[in-house]
């Protein structure tokens, strides 16, 4: 384990490029792995949940290799439905993405699959995705009924199904299109609230007949069954929910002001900036454009005074990975900040209402946590000159990381590994614009 303290950081200043956005990552794997020809990836973040993936697929039969000279990565498609049977047990890690894709991936192949992975991952809920599958036709043994580790029994004669998404997850959407895609007919999934369409977006963009429709119900996606996916060239652009932590540290820091290059600006993915503008932060999206059917744009982040708000309970989805950053933000504003309807945090890498509401209280910032509620009082400058237990969860590593910057004593994070499952070098990248870490073997 590696200790980490964030000491007082004047202030954070200059230009950054960071990894590539996990989410489109994974699905450039696994829609590559289903076209044909060689789809070409630049940009790919290369940490231990995307790699997880990689080895996945590989256990799948696919061939996927990294061109040294230039970084790109290469992964010869095998065609719709054209995976085979694995001799491993797949272990993806840290990774709820890589588990859910990969399950309604492999449910359409008639073959079984045996799916693990760490504990985090295994106390973390499936039947989300295992429903709809099993309503496809697909079948799972389960030791501990809805938990990993999970046998997949495939067929390649699923059924398509109309799906009113009850969570609004962008997972359960993109496990059962990607079952729909070796599926005859047409797979339909309404969504009440939108979230990320990354899954959509590539699809199509690999030649996919995919149709998006406004119905009473709520967002309709439907896509046909069985195409011919054509291989591709992805571009992954820098993580929006990466960032985050950065246009924080320059929002709550004095004096500082940050450049971040090239960011995923997906609609599904910015309720961020849209909250932190409400608090008064100072964020301008500069050089918008549009990459491999997502929108792109440089963000420049300036100190800010802050104001606490109520972020409504709609516009969870859309910013789901970025609360425990949000309350670090909320700690530094005047009054209270006041999340609704996020449930949904319990049951991610740790419980982030539960992790973050006593992390904060240990740095002496009042919290009142509920079922599905966090109201945090902000403060001028918060405390610190504590520990903080991270549960194995990178974003709460990161977070409080952040707030040891600002803080009256330095902050500890128990242990900094995990950080490596979404952001590598974020302690570079973080000290390359001012910040100040000490680190020790725990
Ligand atoms: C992700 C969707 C979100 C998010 C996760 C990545 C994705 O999960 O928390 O980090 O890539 O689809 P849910 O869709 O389950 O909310």
């Amino acid at each position: 384990m590696i200790t980490v303290t964030s000491h007082f950081s004047e202030k954070v200043v200059g230009e950054v490029l960071i990894p590539g956005d996990k989410s489109i990552s994974h699905r450039s794997l696994m829609i590559g792995a289903s076209a044909i020809g060689e789809t070409k990836v630049k940009g790919l973040l290369e940490s231990d949940d995307v790699i997880a993936t990689v080895h996945a697929l590989r256990c799948l039969g696919v061939d996927i290799e990294k061109d040294e000279k230039n970084g790109v990565w290469i992964i010869a498609g095998r065609g719709v439905g054209g995976l085979s049977q694995s001799n491993k047990i797949l272990d993806l890690g840290n990774s709820g993405t890589a588990a859910r894709l990969l399950m309604g991936m492999v449910a359409s192949h008639p073959f079984s699959t045996l799916f693990s992975g760490d504990s985090s991952l295994c106390s973390r809920p499936m039947d989300r995705v295992l429903n709809p599958l099993k309503r496809m036709g697909a079948q799972f043994g389960e030791l501990n009924i809805g938990y990993l580790p999970i046998t997949v029994f495939g067929t390649d004669l699923l059924k398509p199904i109309t799906e009113v998404l009850k969570i609004p997850s962008a997972q359960v959407k993109s496990a059962i299109l990607l079952a729909g895609l070796n599926t005859i007919g047409k797979t339909t999934i309404i969504e009440k609230q939108s979230t990320r369409d990354h899954t959509e977006n590539m699809l199509k963009d690999f030649g996919a007949e995919l149709v998006v429709e406004e119905t009473e119900e709520g967002k309709a996606v439907m896509l046909t069954g069985q195409p011919e996916l054509l291989a591709n060239n992805v571009y992954v652009p820098a993580d929006l929910s990466s960032a985050a932590f950065i246009i924080v540290a320059a929002i709550i820091i004095p004096g500082s002001s940050v450049l971040i290059r090239n960011v995923c600006l997906n609609d599904g993915r910015t309720g961020i900036l849209e909250t932190l503008r409400e608090m008064g932060g100072k964020l301008e999206i500069q050089n918008i454009r549009e990459s491999g059917g997502e929108r792109v744009g440089d963000i420049l982040a300036s100190y800010s005074n802050l104001s606490g708000v109520t972020v409504p309970a709609s516009r969870a989805p859309s910013m789901i990975d970025e609360y425990p950053i949000l309350s670090i933000a909320a700690a530094c504003a005047s009054g209270k900040t006041i999340f609704e309807g996020v449930s949904e945090l319990r049951v991610k890498e740790s419980d982030r209402l539960a992790t973050v509401s006593s992390g904060l209280n240990s740095c002496n910032i009042k919290v009142l946590e509920t079922e599905d509620s966090l109201t945090i009082n902000g403060v001028d400058v918060p405390e610190g000159g504590c520990k903080i237990p991270t549960n194995g969860d990178h974003r709460i590593a990161m977070a409080f990381l952040v707030l040891g910057m600002i803080a009256k004593k330095p902050i500890t994070v128990d242990d900094v590994s995990m950080i490596e499952t979404s952001f590598p070098k974020f302690l570079d990248i973080m000290e390359n614009i001012g910040a100040k870490f000490s680190r020790e073997k725990g």
